[in-house]
């Protein structure tokens, strides 16, 4: 989980992130630092691998009220390819889990094929299209 030592490596993973159709908030040290510091039951992972940060993952909705939190995930553009989005997938499933959730959406550009496979291939189910994005849901 995200915490106020995480600063640096956060805003460090943030800037090796291809943000193509990732979006999901000011991508900048700034937003790291507020991401790190902040209080709340939305979730901010990282995911290690040989002791360096190679995976992003959020789960957002908690604290604006929703049952259902929206997923992100991001994976470093030098280390993809290699599991590390499938493994914070999982990861972040489990934790939508004991959060007392029973579902997990999110959205994606159509165009987006890495994540759009990755979706898709751990089974979840295209519901609706919103401001151009693919909305997904997956029953945990
Ligand atoms: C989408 C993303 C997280 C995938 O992470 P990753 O670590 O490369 O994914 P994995 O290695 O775990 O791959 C899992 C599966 O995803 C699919 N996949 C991943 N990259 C793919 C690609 N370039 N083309 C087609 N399928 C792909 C495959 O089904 C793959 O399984 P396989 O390797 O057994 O074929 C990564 O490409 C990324 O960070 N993209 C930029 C950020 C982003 O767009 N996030 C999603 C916003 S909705």
């Amino acid at each position: 989980m995200v915490g106020p030592s995480d600063d640096q490596v956060l805003a460090d993973l943030l800037d090796r992130i291809d943000s193509t159709y990732f979006r999901p908030h000011p991508m900048t040290p700034d937003e790291a630092h507020r991401i790190a510091t902040r209080d709340g039951r939305d979730l901010y992972l990282l995911g290690y691998a040989d002791e360096e940060a190679v995976a992003y993952g959020m789960l957002r909705g908690w604290d604006e009220g929703y049952p259902t939190p929206s997923l992100g995930v991001a994976v470093r553009t030098d280390r993809t390819r290699l599991g590390y989005g499938r493994a914070m997938m999982l990861a972040l499933h489990a934790a939508a889990r004991s959060n007392g959730s029973d579902r997990v959406r999110l959205r994606v550009n159509p165009a987006n094929v890495a994540a759009l496979s990755l979706y898709r291939s751990l089974g979840y189910r295209p519901a609706a299209f919103e401001r151009g994005e693919l909305v997904m849901y997956f029953d945990l």
